[in-house]
């Protein structure tokens, strides 16, 4: 069902690749709620990513590959979005991250800092190089709206997190010093922190489904799934959040305010009981 929100406004999306990425159901959502909007990814996804089908079942969107770790890709991406629409943008998604030291199974007390060094640039300092590129081409409108998407690992480690623990607390900071810069043009910038998804990035993680489930059975409402997560981004996008920035908003079925719950309570005490049971 439509609300129309996002009526009459113009976006770029970062991070749709293929059907699970959260990016894809935000594109799909956006779409729903009224939005024109510009796909984009990093140039080496044209090799396996899906976008042509996504921006077929958004109204044709335009797709502009970018590195977001280049100033001068982004700045291309966001005078052709310009262009495209002839005048300024009022949303930005950003739906970036990757952990080089992860994918190559380097322990958080062994990172290669070159590596660390990239996640840290693909995973938060992009958000920074794009809200700075859409402002020096004068694409982003007064009164717009960013979103990046964090994960709670910001706040507190989840161990198989390793060096994304620390580039999500770098996004999250980002988000607010940018949100405070440009506060008198009423833009506002905000991250939200989703609960473990399925996905790509996600499945990329050792020990995700224990995370994912973990995650689950803590959370009193279950996990938030793609799909919610991009309702949630509507919301954020839409005038009807136009006072709140600068937040990092928890968007996990309460899994954040939780210390325990029942469920995983039942589910450890029989483990334990068999644990006990094989020692015995
Ligand atoms: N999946 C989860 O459990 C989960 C939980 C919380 C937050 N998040 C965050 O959600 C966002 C989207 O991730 P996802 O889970 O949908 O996975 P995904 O793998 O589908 O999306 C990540 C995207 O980042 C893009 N990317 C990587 N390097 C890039 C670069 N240099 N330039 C431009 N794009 C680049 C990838 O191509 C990909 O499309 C990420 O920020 C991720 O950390 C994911």
């Amino acid at each position: 069902m439509s609300y129309g929100l996002l009526k009459g406004k113009k976006g770029v999306i970062f991070g749709a690749m293929i059907e699970t990425s959260i990016a894809w159901a935000i594109a799909e959502a956006a779409h729903r709620e009224g939005a024109q909007f510009v796909l984009s990814n990093a140039p080496v996804t044209k090799r396996f990513g899906n976008l042509t089908k996504l921006s077929e079942i958004t109204g044709n969107s335009p797709v502009i590959y970018a590195d977001a770790t280049s100033d001068e890709d982004l700045k291309t991406l966001f005078e052709e979005t310009k262009s495209h629409f002839g005048g300024q943008i009022d949303f930005i998604v950003h739906a970036i991250g990757q952990s080089i030291n992860i994918r190559k199974g380097l322990a958080y007390t062994e990172l290669d800092y070159e590596n660390m060094h990239k996640t840290l640039d693909i995973s938060a300092i992009s958000l920074h190089r794009v809200i700075r590129a859409s402002l020096d081409t004068e694409a982003l409108a007064d009164g717009s709206s960013v979103v990046a998407l964090s994960y709670i690992g910001a706040q507190r480690t989840f161990s198989k997190y390793s060096e994304m623990n620390d580039a999500k607390a770098l996004l999250e900071s980002i988000a607010r010093t940018y949100g405070y810069n440009l506060g008198k043009r009423k833009i506002r910038v905000n991250t939200i922190s989703q609960s473990p998804t399925i996905t790509v990035a996600g499945q990329g993680l050792k020990g995700f489904d224990a995370m994912f489930e973990f995650a689950n059975r803590v959370s009193p409402l279950g996990n938030a799934d793609a799909a919610s997560c991009a309702d949630y981004t509507v919301s954020l996008l839409s005038d009807l959040t136009r006072m709140v920035t600068m937040q990092n908003l928890f968007h996990d079925g309460g899994f954040s305010s939780t210390g325990m719950s029942d469920e995983l309570i039942l589910v450890l005490a029989e483990a334990l009981s068999k644990d006990e049971g094989n020692l015995g």
